[in-house]
């Protein structure tokens, strides 16, 4: 793109741009949502850079039902796509680099508080899963909302670390912890969840180095079926992760025989992700609170139950009724109550999914032999969840097609070098022109953190959108500058 700007103008919207390929402060946009119920008053807003810390040297049917839920990206009658008030193709066509992954702070804001207001009464955590997006604005805007952090690695300790969160609010999982990371989680006291026997072993020996006592959770595999892509199954019985429930007393007897490295607290289980059932957790939850009778029965003093994640969300968009983050807490309530535990709750996609979109340029279009292709600048190196899982993401145009535009069945594809790479299969859309702006839809999580340099495509730049309608950065695109580094002084 030139190093200047453009003057576009047309009935909805007044835009001046000033645009250099390394600019930080991008400027200005005057427009207003055309079909808004208020009256229209041109509403100013800028894009600008907000310098990131760590400069750059990451089956489904509804949305779920929240009362008053609103969501921040609408289709509205003008055929444009607009995020809280904003004409989306007019972002498209104003940030230095496609494709980009774009945000709504105030969704984020929603989706947190509707866990907050489902947990009235109760003493919880809500323990937000980083691994979903480790975006580190996004980490502080859900930390100052009060989230604890959930963490799977000693770099998502760091960061969370980073982002201000309270220790104490932190849990850290997985069924592969390296001695120095639990070293560095006995030393920050967050708590910490025992996955195996051999894990155990690391835990104490991260104690001793510390000379902290750790506080633990025993991830307990209750072995129910969360009915989900197997690839996100995880508390079944063949599940890499957590213990057996038949070794628990195993578990508790070397518990009891370390008191001055361990100390238990609480049981943990994650049954899966992008569950649409809330009788799954219940069903889990029964169990759970069964084992944690029978922990108590043998003395400990454990308090804490921590049901993990999982709850999906409206991939589909097709209107379907979802169980809110209130259904999920109101069938698990009662039990909770009954045993005086402090509930932890350990959201990733729920809680961001839905706040994003990746926004996408039509490179161009081609058929070959009955197949129709949209080629599009954004690939399974940005967002790789439908090549890895054949994840269904809903896909649409930011602005009207030509009113000629044939509508027919295309494969959404990108330009990397596998067949694998796409992003919806057998999409009904209009004939796009080249350029045009397309969108994937509920890109939040599990999209930027698990995107990939793959072909030399570099990790694209986030933005979101604030409250009062300025657009930000919230993290630099990579760049091969960026890549070339790794080599330096080699
Ligand atoms: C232990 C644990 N907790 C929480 C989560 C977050 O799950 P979700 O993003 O589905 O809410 C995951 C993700 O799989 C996980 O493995």
């Amino acid at each position: 793109m030139s190093a200047n700007h453009f003057i576009h103008q047309s009935a909805f919207h007044t835009k001046t741009l000033n645009l250099s390929p390394n600019s930080t402060k991008l400027l200005l946009s005057k427009f207003a949502h055309p079909l808004s119920t208020t009256q229209i008053t041109p509403k100013q807003c800028s894009l600008r850079a907000v310098l990131s810390q760590n400069n750059p040297s990451t089956t489904i049917t509804s949305q779920p039902k929240i009362d008053n839920f609103k969501h921040c990206f609408t289709k509205s009658e003008d055929g444009y796509l607009y995020c809280e008030g904003l004409k989306v193709q007019d972002i498209v066509d104003t940030v230095e680099k496609r494709p980009f992954y774009l945000y709504s702070k105030p969704q984020i804001t929603r989706n947190f508080e509707s866990y907050r207001e489902a947990l009235e009464g109760l003493t919880s955590i809500i323990g937000y899963a980083v691994k979903a997006n480790n975006n580190l604005k996004i980490l502080e805007h859900l930390r100052k909302l009060g989230c604890g952090a959930v963490l799977v690695s000693g770099n998502e300790l760091k960061l969370a670390l980073s982002a201000g969160f309270d220790p104490t609010r932190c849990i850290f999982n997985g069924n592969g912890k390296l001695l120095e990371d639990l070293v560095l989680a006995a030393q920050t006291g967050v708590f910490v969840n025992v996955d195996s026997e051999f894990d155990l072993d690391n835990i104490v020996a991260a104690a001793r180095i510390a000379g902290k006592i750790v506080k633990v959770l025993l991830r307990i595999n209750p072995d129910v079926d969360p009915q989900v892509h197997p690839y996100v199954a995880t508390g079944n019985k063949n599940s890499k992760f957590g213990i057996r429930n038949e070794k628990l007393q195993w578990f508790l007897d070397a518990v009891k025989a370390h008191p001055n490295e361990l100390k238990l607290v609480g049981a943990h289980c994650h049954l899966g992700s992008t569950i649409t059932k809330v009788d799954i957790f219940r069903d889990a939850a029964v169990l759970m609170v069964n084992y944690i009778d029978q922990i108590r029965d043998q003395g400990f003093e454990i308090d804490y139950l921590n049901i993990g994640g999982g709850l999906g969300i409206d991939y589909y968009h097709s209107g379907a009724i979802l169980p809110t983050p209130r259904d999920l807490i109101d069938t698990v309530r009662k039990l909770v109550l009954s045993r005086d535990l402090n509930l932890i709750i350990e959201p990733g996609r729920s809680l961001i999914a839905n706040t994003c979109c990746l926004l996408n340029r039509v490179t161009g279009v081609k058929t070959n032999g009955t197949k129709n292709f949209i080629v599009i600048d954004g690939s399974m190196a940005e967002l790789i969840r439908p090549s890895l899982y054949g994840a269904y993401q809903h896909i649409e145009m930011v602005s009207p097609a030509p009113a000629d535009a044939e509508i027919l069945t295309f494969d959404v594809v990108g330009p990397v070098c596998e067949s694998a790479d796409f992003l919806g299969k057998d999409r009904e859309l209009p004939t796009p022109e080249r350029g045009a702006g397309l969108v994937v839809h509920d890109a939040g999580a599990y999209c930027m953190s698990m995107a990939s340099t793959y072909n030399l495509k570099m990790r694209p730049p986030e933005y979101w959108i604030e409250e009062d309608g300025v657009v930000a950065k919230i993290r630099h695109g990579e760049t091969f500058e960026d890549h070339m580094r790794y080599f330096t002084g080699l």
